[in-house]
C-alpha cells in the first residue's frame, strides 16, 4: 500500500498590505465592525505584476526548497484557483513552466474556497493509486480582482495569498488518511460571480454594473459555512477511525474567525488546538488552509505523527474535510550556501528554458511564413 506524505510546504503573499483603516477611506465601514464581525484586521492585496500564476510559482518554489527537491523531479501539478490568469489556459502551465517542472503534466481544479482541499485528495488517490510519484498542490487566488472595491459588505472580506504542498509516495502510513467532498449546487446563488462565463459572456454594460465582481448573501453563506464545517468534520473524523480528541490541530479555512470558533464550539475543540491567521490575511479562498499550514509548522505546532483536521468551505455551495496524519520533521534545515546557488541555478535555467522555447516558436512561425511566401 502506497501513501502520499507531505515533504515540502510553503507560501507567498504579495507584499502590499491593506489595513481595516485604509478600507475606511474608501467604503462606510470601520477598523471596529470589520474586526467584531470577521476578526480580520489586515489582507495582503496583488500589486500589478502579481497574479495568481505569480503567486503560486513563488510559493511552489519554496516547498520543493523545503523537500530538497529539483522541478524537474515532479510528476504533476494541481494549482487550485478560481482566480485564474487567464480564462484559459491553466494557471497550473504557467506554473510548471515558470518552475522549470520539465516532466510534470498541469490542471486547474476549481472548487473555490475548497480547492485545496479536493485538490489534495485528488492528488493522493493519483499517489495511492500508483499512477504518479511526486504532485505539487497549490492553493492560489487573488481575490482583490474579483471584488467589487464599492461593496462593503464583500471588500472587507478578501485577500490574496497562494500556499503549497509537495507529496511523495511513501510506504508510511502517513498523509491523507480520510477525507470527505460535498457540494450543493443550489446554493449558487448564494456566493458568484454572475457574469464573465459562458451564461453572461461580458459587456460593458455588465461591468458597469459590476456584475463581474463577487456577489454574496453574507447572512446564508455564515449559516451554511457553520453547518459544513462541523458536518464535514466530523465525517472525515470518523472515516479515519478517529476522535475530536485525537486531533492535535484544527486547521479550517480562514473566512471568518466567528464561523472558526463556533464550528470548532460545536465540534468542541478546544481553542489552544484551533489554528487562524484570519487576522492577518482575510479570506484568501484556495490558498487559505495551505498558507495557515504553513504558519502552523513555522510556529512549532506542527510535528511527526500529528493529526490535523483541515476542512475548507465556499462557493458552489461545495465543502470538503480531510484528516492529514502529519509525517516528517519540521525542523527548519540549516542554510546551505551550496543547495542556495543549486536553487538558483534551476530557476534560472527554467527562465532560459521558458526563453528558447518561446524562440524556438517564434523561428518555426518566420520559417514556415517564408515557407509559404516562397511557394
Ligand atoms: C459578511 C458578514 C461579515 C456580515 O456580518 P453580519 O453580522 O451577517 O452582518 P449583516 O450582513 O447582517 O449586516 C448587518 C449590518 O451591517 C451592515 N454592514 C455590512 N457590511 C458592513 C461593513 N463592512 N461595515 C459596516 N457595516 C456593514 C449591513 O449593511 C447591515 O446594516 P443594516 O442592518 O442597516 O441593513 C457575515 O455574514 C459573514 O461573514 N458571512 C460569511 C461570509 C463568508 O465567509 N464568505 C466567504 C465564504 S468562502
Amino acid at each position: 500500500m502506497s501513501y502520499a506524505q507531505i515533504i515540502g510546504w510553503g507560501y507567498a503573499v504579495p507584499s502590499r498590505i491593506m489595513t481595516n483603516h485604509d478600507l475606511e477611506k474608501m467604503v462606510d465601514t470601520s477598523d471596529e465592525w470589520i474586526r467584531t464581525r470577521t476578526g480580520i484586521s489586515e489582507r495582503r492585496i496583488a500589486g500589478p505584476k502579481d497574479t495568481t500564476g505569480t503567486l503560486a510559482i513563488r510559493a511552489a518554489q519554496n516547498a520543493l526548497q523545503v523537500a530538497d527537491l529539483s522541478p524537474s523531479k515532479v510528476d504533476l501539478i494541481i494549482v487550485a484557483t478560481c482566480t485564474p490568469d487567464h480564462p484559459m489556459p491553466a494557471v497550473a502551465s504557467m506554473v510548471q513552466d515558470g518552475l522549470g517542472a520539465s516532466r510534470a503534466g498541469a490542471f486547474d481544479l476549481n472548487a473555490a474556497c475548497s480547492g485545496f482541499v479536493y485538490a489534495l485528495s485528488v492528488a493522493s488517490g493519483l499517489i495511492a493509486g500508483g499512477l504518479h510519484e511526486r504532485i505539487l498542490v497549490i492553493g492560489a487566488d487573488t481575490m482583490s480582482r474579483l471584488v467589487d472595491w464599492s461593496d462593503r459588505s464583500t471588500c472587507i472580506l478578501f485577500g490574496d495569498g497562494a500556499g503549497a504542498v509537495l507529496l511523495q509516495r511513501s510506504e508510511s502510513p502517513t498523509g491523507l488518511r480520510a477525507a470527505v467532498l460535498g457540494s450543493d449546487g443550489s446554493g449558487l446563488s448564494s456566493l458568484y460571480i454572475p457574469a464573465g462565463g459562458s451564461r453572461l459572456p461580458l459587456t460593458p454594460e455588465l461591468v458597469q454594473n459590476r456584475r463581474n465582481c463577487i456577489t454574496m448573501k453574507g447572512s446564508e453563506v455564515y449559516r451554511f459555512a457553520v453547518n459544513a464545517v462541523t458536518h464535514a468534520t466530523n465525517q472525515a473524523l470518523s472515516a479515519a477511525g478517529l476522535s475530536i480528541d485525537d486531533v492535535d490541530l484544527f486547521i479550517p479555512h480562514q473566512a471568518n474567525i466567528r464561523i472558526i470558533q463556533s464550528a470548532a464550539k460545536s465540534l468542541k475543540i478546544p481553542p489552544e488546538k484551533v489554528y487562524s491567521n484570519v487576522q492577518h490575511y482575510g479570506n484568501t479562498s484556495a490558498a487559505s488552509i495551505p498558507m495557515a499550514l504553513c504558519e502552523a509548522v513555522e510556529e512549532g505546532r506542527v510535528h511527526a505523527g500529528a493529526n490535523l483536521a483541515i476542512v475548507g468551505f465556499g462557493a458552489g455551495l461545495s465543502w470538503g474535510a480531510a484528516v492529514v496524519q502529519w509525517g516528517v520533521d519540521t525542523t527548519p534545515v540549516p542554510f546551505s550556501w551550496w543547495k542556495s546557488v543549486v536553487r538558483n541555478f534551476h530557476r534560472r535555467e527554467a527562465v532560459v528554458r521558458s526563453f528558447a522555447l518561446r524562440t524556438q516558436r517564434r523561428l518555426d512561425a518566420l520559417r514556415r511564413m517564408n515557407g509559404i511566401n516562397e511557394a
